[in-house]
């Protein structure tokens, strides 16, 4: 099962250069829960961000996969560079933890979406990409401290 698991504002932002606009523990809180030992796909900009918040600690996922075009070596990475081919034929669970690009590349292989909305606007210049949210069916919604935390999953066609 292909997961995309996101935070949003009203205005559907998500970046502010390569950092989240925002600090919202709960957010990140939920994140952790539901992302700690999985395997997860993120691109090079998401990977970059994250092990500047984590510096020398490892990230706290299981496998790790990095998205991007160019040859490097990231030792607790595995790279991924076509990621049509990965998506298509990845088997177990997998969530996909941004950013802009990824997802974008992503939302046609997911299964599943979390996705937080933060009700409220914030500054920042990455925004999620548009997409048919009623290709989805809402499961899931919990309301918390100007948080709501939804999940979809893929109607069946
Ligand atoms: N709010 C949230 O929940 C959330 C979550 C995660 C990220 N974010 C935000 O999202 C922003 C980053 O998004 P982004 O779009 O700039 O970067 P990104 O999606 O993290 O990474 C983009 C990189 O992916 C690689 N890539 C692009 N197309 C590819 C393809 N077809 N196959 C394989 N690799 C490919 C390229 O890497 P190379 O250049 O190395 O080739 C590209 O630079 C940041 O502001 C971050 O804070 C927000």
């Amino acid at each position: 099962m292909i997961s995309l698991i996101w935070a949003m504002d009203e205005n559907w932002l998500i970046g502010k250069d390569n950092v989240l606009p925002w600090h919202y523990p709960k957010d990140l809180a939920y994140f952790k829960a539901h992302t700690k030992d999985q395997a997860v796909l993120m691109g090079d900009m998401t990977y970059q961000s994250l092990k500047s918040y984590y510096k020398t600690k490892p990230l706290p996922f299981g496998q790790i996969f990095v998205a991007n075009l160019v040859d490097t070596f990231y030792p607790d990475a595995l790279l991924v560079k076509d990621l049509h081919h990965f998506l298509s034929t990845y088997q177990g669970n997998l969530f996909v933890i941004g950013g802009k690009t990824i997802y974008q590349l992503a939302l046609p292989y997911a299964d599943r979406l979390y996705i937080t909305y933060v009700l409220k606007t914030h500054e920042g210049n990455v925004y999620f990409p548009p997409f048919d949210l009623s290709l989805f069916n809402l499961i899931e919604k919990t309301l918390e401290e100007g948080l709501i935390f939804a999940v979809y999953e893929r109607k069946s066609s």
